[in-house]
């Protein structure tokens, strides 16, 4: 009697929901391996979103996209990094020694990378584009000597202060081309209200004095 019914109502037999397991985890293993390769794609380096290592040789600019409602990393014009232009392999192999020196000194024990990490430090995915490095023209240097030294110089205000690591001068370049590399991913607007360091050109000393004090106020940005 209870074999009949179970006969009869197919959804319920055990055979239909163990097919129904193997189809499901073959068809979601099918699916899966089609992601992975998808996604490989979009996270390798020279893509649309994570750019190529070269970008360290370009001024990285961060600006609102009103289509997508967040601010998107625009790639400008030449800017070198340390002023010297690097070829696509001597540029990966500088920002891949930053993300090593990252890995050794283990920066996501304190702060975040790309989202990831603690929170007990800022978030580094934009910290090339922070504000207060001071201005792009000492910002290099500022970042340099920043990670070779940072217990005496307080930084962000957030009350807390960053260890000695230790880090080298070609560690700390490193990592600071690494962090500008970095800061041209596209990452959908992460970290959000982000306020990106001014870029404009710190107007020629000589300007100053000449021109009237209205034209040195006007904004150079595009
Ligand atoms: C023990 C915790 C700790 C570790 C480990 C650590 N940091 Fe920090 N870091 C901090 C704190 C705290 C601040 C904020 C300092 C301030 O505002 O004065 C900071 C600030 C910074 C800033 C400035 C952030 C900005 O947005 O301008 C950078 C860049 C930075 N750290 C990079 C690194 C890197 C790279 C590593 C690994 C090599 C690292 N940190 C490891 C605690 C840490």
């Amino acid at each position: 009697m209870a074999e009949t019914q179970t006969q009869a109502l197919w959804w319920a037999s055990e055979s239909f929901w163990r097919k129904m397991a193997i189809w499901v985890t073959a068809g979601s293993f099918v699916v899966l391996i089609f992601l992975t390769f998808d996604t490989v794609k979009q996270i390798t380096a020279g893509g649309k979103r994570v750019p190529a290592y070269s970008v360290i040789n370009h001024r990285v600019d961060y600006v609102f996209d009103e289509e997508r409602n967040f601010q998107v990393p625009v790639i400008g014009p030449e800017e070198p990094l340390f002023g010297k232009k690097l070829t696509e392999d001597e540029a990966e192999a500088l920002v891949s020694k930053g993300k090593l020196t990252t890995q050794a000194k283990n920066c996501m024990g304190c702060h975040t990378l790309l989202g990831n990490g603690s929170y007990y430090a800022p978030d580094l995915t934009k910290s090339w584009l922070d504000p207060s490095w001071g201005s792009k023209e000492v910002r290099e240097q500022s970042m340099v000597e920043f990670l070779m030294d940072p217990t005496d110089k307080l930084h962000n205000a957030i009350g807390r202060r960053m260890p000695n690591l230790g880090i080298t001068e070609a560690e700390a370049r490193a990592t600071v081309a690494f962090l500008k590399w970095m800061s041209a991913i596209d990452t959908n607007g992460f970290p959000t209200n982000f306020q990106p360091i001014d870029q404009a050109d710190a107007a020629p000393e000589v300007a100053v004095e000449a021109a009237p004090a209205v034209e040195v106020a006007a904004p150079v940005q595009q």
